[in-house]
């Protein structure tokens, strides 16, 4: 099978948990960077990569990397990339990317060149002048970063956080990867009882479950590289396969979640039922001021309001406080999303770990209690 070369763009901060799952999944010369991970492997991996990873933003096919620092560097060496060996006769191939710190700094010319480049290769190697481009998209993306571009091609289609499973959402959810990521750092497994005192449309729960079950996030969701011809309809049945064979049906593990607004409940119970995993989740109405574990120990996930998006930024304070009253000091780890840079202050106990992290455009941190 061909070889290849894939980057992964991921949250800041999510780096070394999505090395680790690429590691995990039989990724070659694994190399993190700010934002992303590059790794190699076969054809196959289009398919296990996308399926299963849980915190990737997408998977980028690597085409070439280079210096360019003049339109005509730019157009000569995407030119010499291979791209007949992705791109068809009639796929559609549009342009978009972005440049940071480079010489080249006007995205709509590198967006045109590397069109044109593009363009000209293929017509050289089909022997036609004129692409109807009717057919299955590639998407190039290109990246210039401090004169280096880089060209790819998204296998993923829309961003693998959307997992297929939040039909609808609350006010302001947190990002799947972002809390399949919080979901590694506290290290659930198949079993154990996990709470969510907020939880909103019900996403630590459902990726808890999704995680204990062992469960790929990407079962639920089709990937633009299925419609590609040159990738064999084997290497996604196969990578399916290879998916459900691992799924853990009966793991010891419930997930209670409570919020305060009833529509969050609902809301919870139809997410988890279209991921599949509503029988480990119990969902209540409950003010944080009446929280109270069912059980002796477990892991707390908590993403309480944000002053800035949801109740002012006083009542999210006295949400802090009244957090540090009843979450239990003693068997529980608990792990807080919060933007509120005083947030040990309001709830009474410094983490023993805590770690930057970007909830969308919003800057946050995860406290860590263990
Ligand atoms: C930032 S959202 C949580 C989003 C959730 N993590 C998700 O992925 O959808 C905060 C949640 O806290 C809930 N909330 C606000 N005040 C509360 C209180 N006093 N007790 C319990 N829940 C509360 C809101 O209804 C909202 O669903």
């Amino acid at each position: 099978m061909d070889k290849h070369l894939f980057i992964c763009p991921c949250m800041f901060g999510l780096e070394s948990v999505l090395a680790g799952e690429i590691k995990r999944l039989g990724g070659e010369d694994v190399v993190t960077t700010d934002g992303k991970v590059s790794f190699s492997g076969n054809t196959d991996m289009i398919a296990r990569a996308n399926i299963n990873l849980r915190t990737a933003e997408r998977v980028l096919l690597v085409l070439g990397s280079f210096t360019a620092t003049s339109f005509t560097e730019l157009f000569d060496k995407t030119k010499a990339l291979p791209w007949e060996r992705y791109i068809g006769r009639d796929n559609n191939f549009p342009v978009k990317g972005y440049s940071l710190n480079s010489k080249l700094f006007s995205i709509p010319d590198c967006q045109k060149i590397i069109k044109k480049a593009v363009v000209s290769r293929l017509s050289e190697k089909y022997r036609i002048s004129w692409f109807e481009e009717t057919g299955p998209l590639m998407q190039i993306q290109f990246s210039i970063f401090k004169d280096t571009a880089t060209l790819m091609i998204d296998t993923s289609g829309y961003a693998l956080h959307k997992r297929g499973y939040r039909k609808t959402s609350n006010a302001a959810p947190i990002k799947e990867t972002l809390a399949a990521g919080i979901i590694d750092f506290a290290r659930v497994r198949s079993g154990g009882s996990i709470y969510d005192p907020f939880c909103g449309s019900g996403t630590f729960l459902i990726e808890s479950a999704l995680r204990a079950t062992n469960t790929a996030p990407g079962l639920m969701r089709p990937f633009q590289a299925m419609r590609w011809n040159w990738i064999d309809r084997k290497v996604w049945y196969n990578a399916k396969d290879e998916a459900r064979d691992k799924i853990n049906p009966n793991p010891d593990l419930i997930c209670y979640g409570s919020d305060i607004d009833p529509e969050a409940i609902n809301l919870t119970m139809e997410n988890a039922r279209a991921a599949g995993v509503e029988k480990y989740i119990k969902a209540e109405v409950l003010d944080i001021k009446d929280f109270k574990p069912k059980t002796e120990n477990g892991i707390i996930f908590a993403n309480p309001p944000y002053g800035e998006r949801l109740l002012d930024i006083r009542q999210a304070e006295r949400i802090y406080k009244t957090m540090g009253k009843v979450f239990p000091k003693d068997g529980f780890s608990k792990y807080i999303v919060s933007a509120s840079e005083d947030f040990e202050d309001f709830y009474g106990l410094k983490a023993n770990k805590n770690r930057k992290l970007f909830n969308g455009s919003l800057r946050c941190r995860v406290y860590m209690y263990y």
